[in-house]
């Protein structure tokens, strides 16, 4: 379980994340309570933090070189413990099928923030969605294409949340935001 008060500050500002998708997330996590994530695109590791700190166990994929720094600098500065996080990091290329067998197995949850070009994100999707019978995606809103053409622009998130919506009955997303946000798929 998260208490969201205690672990906002230590998250945000995160350069990725709103504060009402942390909250999202936040209050997901502890209705859900997930015991394994396999996040795609660890950023700079705040919300990878965050997601240990829930209590899952996460494996997290990026090819930046060390966003470790971040949840073991709150380590040393003694603002969480090391037992409390359980992360194993890969610093690898998502889109080949190398890294997918690496963190191959079934997890609670995916979550899909990485390379957000349509054809970059799909790899990602077609090799770790089927890891999980919920999956998120980052980045959803705010990216629409202008000529409501929506089933043929170059924006992964938003586009495939269009057809997601369309495919699956039981979705949650980040209210009201004017971009970015969460969407969740419940297979
Ligand atoms: C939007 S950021 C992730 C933010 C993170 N989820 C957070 O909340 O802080 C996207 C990340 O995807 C990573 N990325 C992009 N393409 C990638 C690829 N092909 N393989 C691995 N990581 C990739 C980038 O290095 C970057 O850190």
């Amino acid at each position: 379980m998260i208490d969201f008060d205690k672990v906002f500050p230590l998250v945000y500002p995160s350069p990725q994340q709103d504060p009402k998708s942390l909250k999202f997330l936040a209050d997901l996590l502890n209705e859900f309570e997930p015991k394994t994530i396999l996040e795609i695109g660890t950023g700079c590791g705040a919300l990878t933090t965050m997601l240990a700190l829930s209590g899952a166990k996460v494996v997290s994929v990026d090819q930046r070189d060390n966003p470790m720094q971040y949840w073991e600098h709150l380590i040393h500065e003694g603002k969480i413990k090391a037992e409390d996080v359980d992360i194993t990091f890969h610093k690898a290329n998502s889109q080949i099928q190398e890294t997918a067998d690496l963190v191959k197995g079934i997890y609670d949850w995916v979550l899909i923030d990485a390379d957000h070009s349509w054809a970059g994100g799909l790899k990602d999707w077609d090799l770790y969605s089927k890891m999980a019978n919920v999956v998120g995606i980052h980045d959803i809103a705010g990216y629409d294409d202008k000529t409501k053409n929506n089933d043929k622009y170059d924006w992964f998130p938003t586009r495939k949340w269009h057809q997601l919506k369309r495919t699956y009955n039981i979705t949650r997303e980040t209210p009201n935001l004017p971009a970015g946000g969460w969407g969740f798929i419940f297979k």
